[in-house]
């Protein structure tokens, strides 16, 4: 089952529009060979002069969160049809800033991914545990439980792509290793293939995320569960490149 290698990167509360212009101006002869599918998840506000600047190469935009209603009285909330009417293709749901800063929970995430769906945008949903958790020896429970809520009601799982990160990986230098990112992610993949079917989940790309860099994405995209990576600190800059050209 060959599934197409997706790098995403996630900018986070980074960027204006001159520095992000920059940068996609200086990844884009970077990435012209590039095999994969890409994606820039950028900050609401960006997201038409990021789509501006990708237009013509193989970046794809996306969004770092969508609210689940259609319209209304939502302050400061963003629709999934606004983030459609400005060619955004992806949306970060679930991340686990999010889950640990603003409230979001298994139940949020699960709007949000229905909603995504409903007006087709592709959720990159994020799932994962924290260190507490892997040291209580809880993380396939921690995994299982976030699937099944987040995921409850989706009809088809192959329109949507799941990012393990686990928490204590971001942002901190700290990768899981090549060995523990692909039986988690396996583990992944066999909970998706009970919770849908074997086919099905055969078909999922599942992401792996935190601190991956331009020295370790090699290792981690040499997994057979692991089709992608989901990149924080070094999206922001051109080492996002030769995550890009892993295979190169
Ligand atoms: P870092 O790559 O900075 O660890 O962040 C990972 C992440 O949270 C991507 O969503």
């Amino acid at each position: 089952m060959s599934r197409k290698p997706f790098i995403a990167g996630n900018w986070k509360m980074n960027m204006t529009v001159a520095t992000g212009t920059k940068l996609i101006a200086d990844l884009k002869p970077l990435i012209k060979e590039a095999k994969c599918d890409v994606a820039l998840c950028v900050p609401a506000i960006l997201i038409p002069a990021m789509v501006k600047a990708a237009k013509g190469s193989k970046i794809k935009i996306g969004a770092q969160n969508v609210h689940f209603a259609d319209h209304g009285a939502y302050t400061g909330e963003i629709s999934a049809e606004m983030l459609k009417d400005y060619g955004v293709k992806y949306v970060v749901i679930g991340h686990s800033e999010r889950r640990q800063y603003f409230g979001e929970n298994n139940d949020t995430v699960n709007q949000r991914t229905l909603a995504a769906l409903k007006n087709e945008l592709t959720p990159i949903v994020c799932i994962g545990e924290t260190l507490t958790e892997r040291d209580a020896g809880d993380t396939e429970n921690v995994l299982a439980r976030q699937l099944e809520l987040g995921l409850h009601g989706v009809e088809d799982v192959k329109q949507l792509v799941i990012a393990y990160e686990p928490v204590w990986a971001i942002g901190t230098g700290k990768t899981a290793t090549d060995a523990q990112a692909q039986e988690t992610v396996k583990f992944i993949r066999k909970k998706l293939s009970k919770m849908f079917s074997v086919k099905d989940a055969n078909r999922v790309r599942i992401l792996y995320g935190g601190s991956m860099n331009a020295g370790n994405c090699k290792g981690l995209m040499a997994q057979p569960d692991i089709d992608g990576g989901l990149i924080g600190g070094a999206s922001l800059k051109t080492d996002f490149a030769t995550i890009v050209n892993f295979d190169k």
